[in-house]
C-alpha cells in the first residue's frame, strides 16, 4: 500500500491538475494567477507522515512537478523569460514572466506564497517514519517555453524542424532530474507524461542509467517508455494480473487527484480494503491518491479513510506485507495472499462472508486454518476426493459468523508445504 499525493497549485481554486489549462476550461494566465493564492500555511508535514504511517502505507509519492511545470521542490533551474509580463499579487518586489516561461525557477519556493520547499521536509518526516519516498514527475512541462506542446489544440512547434529547441528542453528537464536525485533521494520515481514522446526523444535509456547510476537500488515506474520496472494501470482494476516483472494500480479516494471542492464522494472503507486485498491478491500494490487543500491539510473524510484502513491494515499485517499473489482465478471466490515461502494462504472473504468457504483444486493438507485477529482454530473438511484419482476435492472451512471482521475478514491456513495446485478440467 502506497499513498499519491497531488498537491499543487491547482489545489487553490479547485481545478483540474494542469488539464484544466491544456484542455482550455480555463486560460492559461488565469491558471498561474493561482501561484499567489498557494500559501502552504498549514502544512505539517510531520502529521502528513504520522497519518500515512497510520494508514499501513509503506511508501508514499508526491507530486514534486505535474505537467504545469510548477516544482513543489526547490529547482534552481531558470525558466526561459519571454514577452509576456505580468505583476503577481503580493510580489511588487519581483515581475514575472509567464504563459511562456518565468525569470524565477517555476517552484513553490519561489513563485508562490507558500515560499519554500515543500519536499525535502516531507521526505525527511517520511523517512524518520519508516516510509519510502517516492517522487512523481512529470516528464512534460506545458508552461515551459521549449516544450512543443501548450494547449490540446496549440503546439509551439514540431521536433524534427528544431532539434535544438527540444534539445534545450532535455537538457532543462534532465537537469530537474538531477537535482531531485541530489536534492531529495527518491526511493521510487514515478515518471508521468511519457506519452507525449518516443523513448528516443525523452533519452529514456539515459535518464534510468543517469538514476541509476545515483542510487542502483532506485525503483522506476513504468512510465518511462519502456524503461521503467513496473506497470502503472491508472484507476481501472485489471482483472488478469498485468505481463509485467510487478505492478501498482493508482486509483484516486474520490475522483480527482487533486483537492476539488465538488469530489466529496470518497470510496468507502469497505470498497478500499476490497479493491486493496484483490490488488494484492494479484501480485500488484496499490497507490492510493489524495489531494490536500492549497494549506496543506486534508479533508476529515481523507483522514478517516486513512485511519480505517489503518485499522484494517495493522490488524491484517501478515495476510498483506512481504506477501505475494494468492491462488489464480478459479480456486477461491475472492482474493487470497501467500506467505513468502508459500506454505501460508491467506484466504480474504467478501464482506459478511462466513459458513462453509470453499478452495477447488487444493493439493495440499491443511495443519491450521484460522481467522486473523480471533481466537480459535477453523473446522475443515474434505469433500469429493475419489481414492483412487489425483484430483483433490473441495477444501471447505468453516467461519463462524461472530469472528467477522467490520470490513473484511481473514482466513489464514497452515498448509503442509508450498502451495501446490490442480488446474486440469477434471477427468480421471
Ligand atoms: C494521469 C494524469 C495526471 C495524474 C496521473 C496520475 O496520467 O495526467 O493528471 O497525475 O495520471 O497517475
Amino acid at each position: 500500500l502506497g499513498i499519491f499525493i497531488h498537491w499543487g497549485i491547482y489545489s487553490v481554486d479547485g481545478v483540474d491538475e494542469s488539464w484544466s489549462f491544456y484542455n482550455k476550461k480555463i486560460p492559461h494566465a488565469e491558471y498561474m494567477r493561482q501561484l499567489d493564492g498557494f500559501t502552504a500555511k498549514n502544512y505539517d508535514p510531520a502529521a502528513w507522515a504520522d497519518l500515512i504511517e497510520k494508514s499501513g502505507a509503506r511508501y508514499a509519492v508526491i507530486t514534486t512537478k505535474h505537467h504545469d511545470g510548477v516544482a513543489m521542490y526547490d529547482t534552481h533551474l531558470p525558466r526561459v523569460p519571454l514577452d509576456t509580463t505580468i505583476q503577481l499579487r503580493g510580489h511588487s518586489e519581483r515581475t514575472y514572466h509567464y504563459v511562456d516561461g518565468l525569470k524565477v525557477p517555476l517552484s513553490a519556493a519561489n513563485a508562490t506564497s507558500a515560499r519554500r520547499d515543500l519536499i525535502v521536509p516531507f521526505f525527511s518526516a517520511l523517512r524518520a517514519h519508516g516510509v519510502k519516498c517516492g517522487a512523481y514527475y512529470s516528464l512534460i512541462d506545458w508552461s515551459y517555453f521549449d516544450y512543443p506542446a501548450f494547449t490540446k489544440d496549440s503546439t509551439r512547434y514540431v521536433i524534427k524542424d528544431d532539434p535544438a529547441r527540444w534539445q534545450r528542453f532535455r537538457k532543462f528537464y534532465q537537469g530537474q532530474i538531477n537535482e531531485i536525485a541530489t536534492q531529495l533521494k527518491p526511493d521510487l520515481w514515478w515518471f508521468d507524461g511519457d506519452w507525449e514522446h518516443s523513448a528516443e526523444e525523452w533519452e529514456a535509456a539515459k535518464v534510468r542509467a543517469m538514476i541509476l547510476a545515483k542510487d542502483p537500488k532506485a525503483i522506476i515506474n513504468g512510465r518511462l517508455q519502456g524503461f521503467g520496472d513496473y506497470a502503472t494501470p491508472e484507476q481501472n482494476i485489471p482483472i488478469e494480473t498485468p505481463k509485467a516483472p510487478a505492478w501498482e494500480l493508482c486509483m484516486t479516494l474520490g475522483e480527482q487527484w487533486g483537492w476539488q471542492p465538488q469530489d466529496t464522494n470518497y470510496k468507502n472503507t469497505h470498497d478500499l480494503i476490497a479493491i486493496l486485498a484483490d490488488v494484492i491478491g494479484h501480485g500488484g500494490n496499490l497507490l492510493l491518491g489524495i489531494g490536500p487543500k492549497e494549506d496543506g491539510t486534508f479533508t476529515p473524510g481523507q483522514v478517516s479513510r486513512l485511519e480505517d484502513l489503518g485499522k484494517w491494515t495493522s490488524k491484517h499485517a501478515e495476510a498483506i506485507y512481504g506477501t505475494h499473489a494468492g491462488l489464480p482465478n478459479g480456486h477461491f471466490f475472492g482474493p487470497s495472499t501467500l506467505s513468502a515461502d508459500s506454505t501460508t494462504l491467506y484466504l480474504f472473504l467478501a464482506n459478511g462472508m462466513s459458513g462453509s468457504v470453499a478452495i477447488k483444486g487444493l493439493d495440499n493438507k491443511i495443519l491450521s486454518a484460522e481467522v486473523m485477529g480471533h481466537a480459535g482454530q477453523l473446522a475443515h473438511r474434505v469433500v469429493g476426493k475419489i481414492s483412487w484419482s489425483k484430483v483433490p476435492g473441495l477444501m471447505f472451512i468453516d467461519v463462524p459468523e461472530e469472528a467477522a471482521d467490520d470490513w473484511m475478514t481473514v482466513v489464514k491456513v497452515k498448509l503442509d508445504g508450498p502451495v501446490r495446485l490442480y488446474r486440469g478440467q477434471g477427468g480421471f
